[in-house]
C-alpha cells in the first residue's frame, strides 16, 4: 500500500481531541498554504477561511455547532465561508491580480475575463452561491489530505448553524456566508473511533471504468 493511502487510512473524522497537544505555528502555516494553493473554478477562489485559535471565541461558537466538543478541544477551528459578492468589481480585481502576478498586460486576460463574465456573472444568486460553496469544499478536501500527510487530525463539520456563525463572526458585513468547518489538532488516545475500519463503497459501486 502506498504511503499516501496509508495516511488516508490513518486519518478519520476525529471526535475526541487531546486539548493538551497543540498544532505548531509552522504546521498550521503549511496547512493554510495547502488551502491557498487549492484549485478553484477559473482560479477565482470565491471564499475566505477564518482561522480561530481564541478559546473564548470558540466557546461562544460551540452552542451554534450543537456543542460538538471538537470545537473547543482541538487547537484550531477553521470556518470556510464563501463570498457573496462575486460581481464585476470582484472579477476586475481578479484580472488585475493575474496581470500583476504574471507580469503581463491585462489584455492578455481578456479571454479569461469574457469566459467568467459569460458564465459566473450570468448565474442567478442561488446558483452563484452554490457554485461558490462548492469551491470552498474543494479547499476543505485539500486541507484534509494535507493534514493527513502531516499526521494532524481534523474533523470536517457541517453540523452547525451557519446563520448564527455568520452573526457571531460578523461575516455578513464582509460579504461572506459560512458553509463548512473543520477543526485541527491531535487525537485523544482514548478516541475509540480511530481503530474502526473505514466504511466506504466498494470499487465496483464507486467507479465505472469505460
Ligand atoms: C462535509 C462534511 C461534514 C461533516 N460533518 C460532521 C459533523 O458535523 N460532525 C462530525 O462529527 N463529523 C462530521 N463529518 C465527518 C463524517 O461523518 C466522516 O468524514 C465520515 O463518516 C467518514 O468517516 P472518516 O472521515 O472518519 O473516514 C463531516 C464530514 C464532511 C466531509
Amino acid at each position: 500500500m502506498s504511503n499516501y493511502i496509508k495516511k488516508l487510512h490513518w486519518r478519520y473524522a476525529t471526535k475526541k481531541f487531546n486539548p493538551e497537544k497543540e498544532v505548531s505555528e509552522e504546521d498550521l502555516e503549511t496547512l493554510l498554504e495547502a488551502i491557498r494553493l487549492s484549485a478553484s473554478s477559473y482560479g477565482l477562489q470565491p471564499y475566505e477561511v477564518i482561522v480561530i485559535k481564541d478559546p473564548e471565541v470558540r466557546a461562544k461558537l460551540k452552542p451554534a455547532a450543537f456543542s460538538q466538543p471538537q470545537i473547543t478541544d482541538a487547537s484550531y477551528l477553521l470556518v470556510f465561508a464563501y463570498n457573496t459578492n462575486v460581481d464585476q468589481d470582484y472579477v476586475d480585481k481578479f484580472i488585475k491580480s493575474n496581470s500583476e502576478i504574471r507580469n503581463k498586460p491585462e489584455e492578455e486576460f481578456e479571454g479569461l475575463k469574457d469566459m467568467i463574465e459569460n458564465s459566473v456573472l450570468t448565474f442567478s444568486e442561488d446558483k452563484k452561491e452554490a457554485w461558490a460553496a462548492r469551491q470552498a469544499y474543494i479547499a476543505l478536501g485539500n486541507l484534509l489530505s494535507a493534514a493527513a500527510h502531516l499526521e494532524i487530525d481534523a474533523c470536517p463539520m457541517e453540523g452547525f448553524k451557519p446563520d448564527e456563525f455568520d452573526e457571531l463572526l460578523d461575516l455578513r458585513s464582509k460579504n461572506l456566508k459560512s458553509v463548512a468547518l473543520t477543526t485541527l489538532g491531535y487525537r485523544s488516545e482514548d478516541d475509540e473511533l480511530q481503530d474502526e475500519k473505514k466504511v466506504r463503497k466498494s470499487k465496483e459501486e464507486l467507479f465505472t471504468r469505460i
